[in-house]
């Protein structure tokens, strides 16, 4: 005889369907993509039947610093810096773009991107990895060991954040994750949530946004790149009270929409890249004195604004090429 769950392990059960994706941990949650998808062609040179095999792309992703010097177009890796971490943006391409990445064998799934995302943004810490320091230069082979950090400033946040904050609610979730949501928490004992569409962007509309609104104290981490909501749609985002990073990339936003971000008040990490905001609609931004990054990449934002964008937002480091 089928038997249902009762209540109570149904509510648990709901609840462990949230993956918990606490900061990212290069060794065993990246290196593991890498090592599947990318190391076959993008390691040390080395000798296969007798010939000489070098990196494609005179790209190595075996180390650490192979990463960060990356190859002729420049870094592969730029820690918090998604805009300009190539290997981010070879990953994210059409299918039939020269350049995607993998050129073989299985693309990234999404939730292996949401990883690398989320592990770049928090700065690409590598631990205690190094990888493979052979033809690494010389001042990387004479780096002292860091010394042990306390923690980090995003994980004090967090704990401030989540003091007075209660856990979701189970329907809220189900809710959230019917309008095609993905849903996360930031750490396992956290009642803090990361939320994406990366499953169907372009399903993602004003009324997908609305269908967050019960656990918008909860989201810390919003991703609505490339979705296909509008400047009227923001206004959903007045009760995100915990936001610290959302990412409108290549949107449809532009100054009329950034009106409904002045609220914001945690929010440390804003992507407008691909948008079509301009200097003149970030003055509706100058209430956020949290903000730590501001992708301004192919946006209206001239480069004779950056000044000006600067003394508005002091603490903000801003990308605009
Ligand atoms: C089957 C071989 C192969 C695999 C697997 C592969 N690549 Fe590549 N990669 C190439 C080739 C070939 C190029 C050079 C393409 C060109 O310049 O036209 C390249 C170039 C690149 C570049 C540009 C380097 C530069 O600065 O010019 C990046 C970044 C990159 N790959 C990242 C990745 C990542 C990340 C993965 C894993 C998800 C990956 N590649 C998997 C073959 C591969």
């Amino acid at each position: 005889m089928l038997r249902l769950p009762t209540p109570s392990l149904l509510g648990l059960l709901i609840l462990n369907a949230v993956p918990a994706v606490q900061a990212v941990d290069f060794k065993t949650q990246i290196l593991p993509i890498f090592e599947k998808k990318c190391l076959e062609c993008h390691s040390a040179p080395k000798m296969v039947d007798g010939r000489r095999k070098n990196p494609k792309g005179d790209l190595r992703l075996d180390a650490a610093w192979a990463m960060l010097k990356g190859a002729e177009n420049g870094p592969a890796l730029v820690p918090g810096n998604l805009a300009k971490s190539y290997l981010f943006e070879v990953v994210n391409l059409p299918k039939d773009d020269d350049m995607f990445m993998p050129p073989e064998g299985d693309p990234l799934s999404a939730a292996e991107i949401a990883l690398l995302k989320s592990w770049i943004e928090e700065g690409a810490p590598f631990g205690e990895w190094k990888g493979n320091l052979e033809g690494a230069p010389a001042e990387v082979l004479a780096a002292k060991p860091a010394a042990p950090k306390g923690p980090r400033e995003h994980e004090l946040l967090y704990a401030e954040l989540s003091k007075t904050l209660k856990a979701a609610d189970p329907a809220a979730l189900e809710a959230a994750k019917a309008k095609g949501a993905q849903v996360f928490q930031l750490k396992a004992d956290s009642p803090l949530l990361r939320v994406d569409f990366l499953t169907g962007v372009s399903r993602c509309n004003d009324e997908s946004l609305q269908s967050l609104k019960d656990l918008a104290a909860n989201i810390a981490q919003l991703d609505l790149g490339r979705t296909v909501i509008s400047n009227e749609g923001l206004k959903a985002l007045a009760g995100f009270k915990s936001l610290i990073s959302l990412d409108l990339r290549q949107t449809k936003i532009d100054n009329s929409g950034l009106v409904h971000l002045a609220a914001l008040k945690q929010l440390r990490h804003l992507n407008l890249f691909g948008t079509q905001v301009s200097a003149e609609g970030l003055q509706a931004l100058s209430a956020l004195k949290n903000l730590r990054s501001l992708n301004l990449y192919q946006t209206q934002v001239k480069p004779g604004a950056l000044a000006q964008l600067k003394s508005l937002l002091p603490k903000a480091e801003i990308v605009l090429q």
